[in-house]
């Protein structure tokens, strides 16, 4: 057959196009370009190419031209699209919107506003030429230590999933595809392409898998990507009861399912267990596939339905559509939407004699903690993105029109020259073939005498300290970092009362990328505001919030414990490991070792508040926690079947002398029964009201699928809705419920 008669994808049927494809070419498809200068590599001319298209971007897959096949672009990541933000003989420039990290989004709780975020982040996925975004990350928050909470964003699967469902809804309607990761029980850092989690089905089912599921089935994101870890025994990417029993069979995905980079080991399982792509690839594992499609290792079955999966999917790409990307994404409006959705995913933790919003006639600032001048816009690796500018604290501050103590700027930018020198120079001498990849370190807190303290008292009106955490990629953090250092505590310390003794207040503000120890020095400050992490605009929204032009509407997604062993999964993480060397490709030697090579989640289902409020351990503040500068009250509470759903109305009203929006909790208690244990409450429904001015009363309405309310029993290994007494309760957290309901099924 001549070229000019060849099938053509998109114009011919996938089939013919199939079946006009060599073996090399279906491996060459299924098995990504690799990353930089693939060995043995005879097509470097068109790889070449086809990573050119757009530097610095994940993957891409392997264009066949006589059969009108072309290359797909895949890029990170959850705060934006991670692309290089210069190209050599290039004078333009690439910078992308850096966004709020997964877990402000989610502590937004609001998802229309995520998605409409998702909306910009594809947008600019769309303009820079990518064709799916390696994004949204819901891995549970199992525990505070995991290196990678930030881009995820929930210890509860509900929250999860419907945040990722938006996520997703927003990017997708661009007309570019999403990869939802990392599916599944990607807990930890440490170790993790060896790590082998240990999973009830149970815990599973309800907890880990929940999120993916109501993603999955509400977004239909165009891909999923697998994890590295083990799951019971099996490779993530080489498991077929998790890539095509549960995820297709059950829950009709039918998009393409790819690896996360080089994970996994066998490529027929991965074949085999659907794992349809496999990034980024390398050489071997090529060679690999085709010798096994040769030899009839793997089926040819199964090679044409991965096939035919991916083929699929180029068809939905604006690259394969031949859409014409400019380029030119309007960063200055998607600046505006990270500063507001930054703005309305902070969470005011403490506000006693409303010490926020600053009192009108606050002028001047002693602007303490590092951080403040060094505004952290998101975690590192493959989450991070090349934004063009951060936003301190100290710049907001100035735009919202404060004055921030002149000589307190000169000494911190001095100070930070030099502590980012002595952290730069301990990572360069550094032996550990993982420093390059670690967050750098932050510099430690500047300590500031009484007599300074006092003259500082004299020409300030108030005290702001931030205080800054960062993590990322390969490394899990550790106690030192969930802790304060004892320099932050002298700091917070000599502030607060050098302050308080003048009769002035002291505001902390959290720019952490996960859960701290808040316990023990909560009760100094007079105002806590956990900003997060919060983008490229970062200072802006903080000032916002601290101003009063905005009011704090975030709520915690997750708990704050008193202390870190209060958590039941602590006991079975890796605490403390040294980052363990896991770059390059697969050694396959796994270790026993408890956390590091095996990891049990003894906990089961009984993770975050599920544990806590179940158990009755206190916590420093609790999941769904969350201050605003005004007050609600919840009344007419009522619960209807409606068909195969129960609806919840409750009326809220604004009671309080400013304009906010209210998250509203639906937790449900359900009865004992063929499962024998239950959390005491779980999160069922939320939503989050409109703006409401003071005295504005609505009616919100939530919904309840009677299927949701199943628990899943491992004995038969089925979903179970038990007959009996359901408590909905609707709060304000956790541990706020406000009015409840018992209904009997
Ligand atoms: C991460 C993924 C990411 C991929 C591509 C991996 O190290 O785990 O989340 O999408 O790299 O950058």
């Amino acid at each position: 057959m001549s070229c000019s008669t060849m099938p053509q994808l998109g114009t011919s049927s996938v089939d013919e196009v199939i079946s006009q494809m060599t073996n090399e070419e279906k491996a060459k498809l299924l098995v990504g370009t690799g990353m930089a200068g693939r060995e043995e590599n005879t097509d470097e001319a068109i790889v070449g190419e086809a990573r050119g298209i757009v530097p610095g971007a994940g993957a891409v897959t392997y264009p066949i031209e006589r059969l009108g096949i072309s290359t797909m672009v895949l890029g990170d990541g959850p705060a934006g699209l991670r692309i290089s933000p210069t190209r050599e003989n290039d004078t333009a420039t690439y910078y992308c919107t850096h966004f709020p990290i997964g877990t402000t989004l989610a502590s937004t709780w609001n998802q229309e506003l995520v998605e409409q975020v998702g909306k910009c982040i594809g947008n600019e996925v769309l303009e820079y030429g990518v064709d799916v975004l390696l994004a949204p990350a819901l891995n549970i928050h199992r525990n505070p230590l995991c290196g990678r909470n930030f881009e995820y964003y929930s210890e509860d699967p509900l929250v999860s999933g419907k945040i990722a469902a938006a996520y997703v809804k927003g990017v997708q309607s661009n007309g570019v595809g999403t990869s939802i990761k990392h599916f599944a029980a990607n807990s930890q850092e440490t170790n993790r392409k060896n790590n082998n989690a240990i999973i009830s089905e149970r815990a599973l089912r309800e907890i880990y898998l929940k999120g993916f599921e109501i993603a999955v089935k509400e977004a239909k994101p165009w891909t999923v990507m697998s994890s590295y870890n083990y799951i019971n025994g099996v490779y993530a990417s080489e498991n077929e009861w998790l890539l095509t029993e549960v995820l297709r069979d059950e829950w009709g995905f039918d998009g393409a399912v790819m690896t996360d980079w080089f994970g996994g080991l066998d490529v027929v399982a991965q074949m085999n267990a659907g794992n349809d792509m496999i990034e980024p690839g390398s050489n071997k594992q090529l060679r690999e596939l085709t010798a096994a499609i040769d030899s009839g290792k793997v089926s040819m079955e199964v090679i044409d339905r991965n096939v035919e999966r991916v083929l699929e999917l180029i068809m939905k790409t604006p690259r394969f559509k031949r859409y014409q990307y400019d380029n030119k994404p309007d960063l200055k409006a998607h600046a505006l939407v990270t500063r507001q959705s930054a703005t309305e995913g902070m969470v005011l933790l403490k506000n006693e004699k409303e010490a926020l919003p600053l009192a009108e006639g606050t002028k001047n600032i002693a602007l303490f903690g590092c951080t403040s001048y060094d505004f952290i816009a998101g975690g590192t690796g493959s989450g991070d993105v090349h934004h063009a500018y951060v936003v301190s604290l100290l710049e907001g501050l100035e735009n919202a029109g404060y004055t921030v103590d002149a000589s307190m700027e000169k000494k911190y930018e001095t100070y930070l020259k030099a502590e980012k020198a002595r952290l730069d120079s301990l990572k360069q001498s550094s032996t550990d073939p993982m420093a390059a990849y670690l967050p750098v370190e932050r510099p430690s807190e500047m300590q500031f005498s009484p007599a300074e303290l006092q003259s500082l008292v004299a020409s300030n009106d108030v005290a702001l300290i931030t205080l800054g955490r960062s993590s990322g990629e390969f490394a899990d953090r550790t106690q030192a970092d969930f802790n304060l250092s004892q320099k932050e505590r002298n700091l917070i310390d000599g502030v607060c009362r050098v302050f308080h003794a003048a009769g002035k207040k002291v505001v902390i503000v959290l720019n952490i990328s996960g859960v701290i120890e808040t316990q023990s020095w909560k009760d100094k400050p007079d105002a806590i505001l956990c900003s997060w992490m919060g983008g490229q605009e970062g200072g802006n929204s903080v000032a916002d919030i601290l101003s009063g032009k905005a009011n704090p509407s975030g709520k915690l997604t997750m708990t704050f414990p008193i202390s870190l062993q209060d958590h039941l999964s602590t006991a079975n993480f890796p605490v403390d490991a040294k980052p363990m060397v896991q770059l390059g490709p697969q050694s396959g030697k796994h270790s026993d070792e408890p956390n590091i090579g095996i990891t049990r989640y003894e906990e089961g289902i009984y993770v975050g508040y599920r544990h806590f409020d179940t158990h009755k351990v206190p916590v420093s503040y609790p999941f769904g926690y969350g201050l605003s500068y005004t007050t609600f009250t919840y009344e007419n509470m009522k619960v209807k079947a409606e068909g195969n759903s129960y609806v919840v109305t409750l009326d809220v009203t604004n009671t309080g002398k400013v304009a906010g929006k209210e998250v509203v909790q639906l937790y449900v208690k359900a009865p004992l029964g063929v499962v024998k244990d239950k959390p005491e409450k779980e999160l069922r429904a939320f939503t989050k009201t409109q703006t409401l001015d003071p005295g504005q009363k609505i009616t919100v309405r939530l919904t309840v699928p009677k299927q949701d309310l199943a628990s899943f029993d491992e004995g038969t290994q089925k979903w179970v809705v038990e007959k009996g007494d359901y408590e909905f309760m609707t709060g304000a957290s956790s541990q706020d419920i406000r009015r409840s309901v018992v209904v009997t099924m």
